[in-house]
């Protein structure tokens, strides 16, 4: 895995793997790397877990989390940015505000450039985390009835999430349609994408909540607006804050296959 800038860079089954391996054995790295955190948009739970893997494999983190406060506020291109880090740093976690960015990075980078969410494109560590969570409930990934809900055209975690899962079978149910779900072991909601134009709102009610089966898992990537109410969360379906988790494993797991493979390359 060079760059990680759609899914489909992705090998799942050795990376669901790795993060087992990880979450059940204590791995002393011996790596020195330094990863470079570039935001364009805001962020929480990727920023953060990003730089907690890192910190937990033994490496450090340059943070530019607001590119406002760096040359980017002078006028300096994506790709000179990502030439500039490239020299201090041994991986980019990128961030960009429009599909086809993070290739665009990628294309010029000396570094592998992970794809933290490239506008309305696609989010392949939200997917590893996903895909995490629901091997982890289901012991597989195909076979599965998905329902997405909320925003299908402007969101990123859904491409990545249905580029995935090809072997599920899949409905999306938009911001407007206020249909009941249909019976399925995973219900995907997202919040609705205003900063890219998407309108409308959505909750899931009690009348939703009546149809979920026992056996499905409710997700969301995070941040909800008014998506899911909160008195959900002690629902035994809801598992968005176990996507957190898995996705700080996953993303260790993805830092660590990307340093050894580097090393490997070092080393010839
Ligand atoms: C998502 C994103 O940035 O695409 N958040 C995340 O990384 N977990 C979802 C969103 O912003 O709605």
């Amino acid at each position: 895995m060079k760059h990680l800038v759609s899914i489909t860079d992705a090998n799942i089954p050795h990376l669901l793997s790795s993060a087992h391996n990880i979450e059940n054995t204590f791995i002393n790295y011996k790596f020195n790397k330094i990863l470079t955190n570039l935001f364009y948009e805001p962020s929480t739970r990727t920023s953060s877990s990003f730089a907690s893997a890192m910190y937990k494999l033994g490496g450090k983190v340059i943070s530019i989390n607001d590119v406002n406060y760096s040359s980017v506020a002078k006028g300096e291109n994506l790709e000179d940015t990502i030439r500039t880090m490239g020299t201090f740093c041994d991986a980019i976690v990128l961030r960009s505000r429009t599909a086809g960015q993070a290739a665009r990075a990628a294309f010029v980078s000396e570094v592998p450039v992970i794809n933290a969410g490239d506008g309305n494109g696609e989010h392949p560590t939200q997917t590893l985390a996903d895909l995490y969570t629901i091997h982890k409930e289901f012991e597989r990934l195909d076979n599965l009835t998905v329902t997405f809900v909320g925003d299908i055209e402007n969101g990123r975690t859904v491409h990545s999430l249905d580029k995935a899962l090809p072997d599920c079978e899949k409905h999306f149910i938009d911001t407007f349609d206020k249909s009941i779900w249909p019976a399925s072991d995973i219900y995907y909601l997202t919040r609705v994408q205003k900063e890219r134009g998407s309108e409308g709102s959505y909750r899931m009610r009690k009348e939703h909540i009546k149809h979920i089966p026992e056996h499905a898992i409710v997700m969301h990537p995070f941040p909800r607006n008014e998506e899911i109410p909160t008195w959900f969360d002690n629902d035994p379906r809801a598992r968005y804050f176990q996507q957190m988790r898995n996705g700080l494993i996953m993303r260790m797991a993805v830092l660590s296959n990307i340093f050894t493979e580097q090393d490997k390359y070092l080393d010839t």
